[in-house]
Formats: structure tokens, C-alpha cells, sequence
């Protein structure tokens, strides 16, 4: 064929080779240019609260990513099994993003609500006991783990840094809303609500008194995919083009 005499040239194989990435790499960075117009504004969305932010922390120290990807694609069957596809702007606050690559387990971008708080700490502590093919790890300990919250202040401050938009208020009362959040009895309930809106407030593990791990990663996991009503979203419905 007629591209012997380029292969055979280094300097014009060199330059054909920087054209090519040149434009490949235009066509991965431009539309970040242009993010902002790309990711439309949707009602509920709100940032995680800091008792959600922990336990996605802890979600990525696990590395329940490398078997669970957080992204449902606009494709049938996935919309069939797992509901309405993901936003980009469901997405907004994670940093880093959590769609992952790899399915071992199912798809978690919608599970929350979708199991009671028991079923998820059964299902952390033994995967098995719940759903016996399961190969899924145990993780006994995040239920033994008292939750360290001492960087939760810190945690918010540098969400913001990168454009999470944490107000002052919650970023000084960062520890009192994870406490408000694990506990519905506590003092500071209708601050955190003030603060967090419709944000779910209950024992999370089920042991009353103490704040663990596990409290963390099912409040974490019992919001995702749920900030959105689906029920009032429309695609493309004028108020959301811009
Ligand atoms: C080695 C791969 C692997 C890792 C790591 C892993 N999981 Fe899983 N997970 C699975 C598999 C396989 C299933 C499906 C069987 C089951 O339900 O146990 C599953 C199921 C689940 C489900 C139920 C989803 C549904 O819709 O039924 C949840 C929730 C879940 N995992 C959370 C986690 C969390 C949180 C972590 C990290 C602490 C984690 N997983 C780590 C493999 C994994």
C-alpha cells in the first residue's frame, strides 16, 4: 500500500503521528470547554451531607468500585433492570467520579431505597447470608469500626475547593450534621434539616449510641440514585434546556 514511503520516513511518520494525537486529543478535551452547558441543572440535587461523604470515602478506600460501577447507560436492558439512565448532573459533586468500568456486581448508581438497612449490614457482614451465590467480600469490621470523623471539617473545605458548593454554615457545623444525621434523636435535628433538606435521618446500623463505619457506607449507599424524581423529570423538557 501507499503508506510504505511513511513508515519508512521517520521525521513525516513522527509528524503524522503527532496530527493524529493532536486530534484525538482536541476531541476528548474540547467539550470540557463547554462542561458547564453540558451538565443541566436538575432539581434535588444537592451535596452529599457529611455523614454520606465519609461513607463514600470509605466506598473508595474499599475499592467497591473495582467490582460496582455507578452509571446506568441509556441502553434498554439496562433502564429495564436498574431504572432511568444516569444524569451527568447526578454525578456533579463526586469527586473523583464513581462510574467505574468493571461489573462483577450489579450496578449500584439506583440502589438506594431499593433494600432495608438490615438486609445491607447482613449483606456487608456475610454477602451470602443474604444472597447465597453471592461472591461479593465480606466486610465484617466496618460494623466493629467506630467511624473516625475528626477531618470531617476538612473533608467539606476541600470538596468546596474543587466546586462543591458547601455554604460556611455547614462546612462549621460539618461534625454536629453527621451526629444530627446518625442519630433522630439528637438536639440538632431541624438545624441539619434546615441545612440538608429531605436528607434521610436514622441509625443506620441499627446500633444505637455509636457511630460506625457501617452507619456511613448504608447512608451513602440508601441515597444514591435517589436525589431526582424521576416521577416529575422530563429529558429535554424546556425548563431543563438552557
Ligand atoms: C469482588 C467483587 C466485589 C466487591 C469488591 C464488592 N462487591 Fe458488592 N457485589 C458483588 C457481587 C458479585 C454482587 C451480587 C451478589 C450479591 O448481591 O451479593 C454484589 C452486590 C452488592 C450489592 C447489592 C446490589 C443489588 O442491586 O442487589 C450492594 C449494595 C453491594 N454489592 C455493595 C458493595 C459495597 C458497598 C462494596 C464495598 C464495601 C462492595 N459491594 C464490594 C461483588 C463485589
Amino acid at each position: 500500500m501507499n503508506h510504505g514511503w511513511l513508515e519508512k520516513n521517520s521525521i513525516f511518520m513522527l509528524i503524522g503521528i503527532i496530527l493524529v494525537i493532536a486530534v484525538g486529543g482536541a476531541v476528548e478535551i474540547a467539550p470540557l470547554f463547554w462542561v458547564n452547558g453540558t451538565v443541566e441543572k436538575i432539581d434535588g440535587m444537592r451535596p452529599y451531607t457529611p455523614l454520606e461523604l465519609k461513607g463514600r470515602n470509605i466506598y473508595v478506600r474499599e475499592g467497591c468500585y473495582v467490582c460496582h460501577s455507578q452509571q446506568v447507560r441509556t441502553l434498554r436492558d439496562e433502564v429495564e433492570r436498574y431504572g432511568h439512565y444516569s444524569l451527568a448532573a447526578e454525578s456533579m459533586y463526586d469527586h473523583p467520579f464513581q462510574w467505574g468500568s468493571e461489573r462483577t456486581g450489579p450496578d449500584l448508581a439506583r440502589v438506594g431505597g431499593k433494600y432495608s438497612d438490615e438486609w445491607h449490614r447482613a449483606h456487608l457482614i456475610d454477602p451470602r447470608s443474604v444472597v447465597p451465590e453471592s461472591i461479593m467480600p465480606p466486610y465484617r469490621f466496618l460494623f466493629t469500626k467506630t467511624l473516625d470523623y475528626r477531618d470531617v471539617r476538612q473533608m467539606l473545605t476541600a470538596n468546596r475547593m474543587v466546586g462543591v458548593p458547601y455554604s460556611d454554615a455547614q462546612i462549621a457545623a460539618a461534625k454536629e450534621d453527621l451526629e444530627a444525621q446518625a442519630d433522630p434523636n439528637s438536639e440538632t435535628q431541624d438545624d441539619f434539616r434546615k441545612r440538608y433538606g429531605k436528607a434521610e435521618v436514622r441509625d443506620f446500623d441499627g446500633e444505637p449510641g455509636r457511630i460506625t463505619e457501617g452507619d456511613a457506607l448504608i447512608a451513602y449507599m440508601q441515597m444514591l440514585g435517589t436525589l431526582v424524581d424521576f416521577k416529575t423529570y422530563r429529558a429535554n423538557a424546556p425548563e431543563h434546556r438552557r
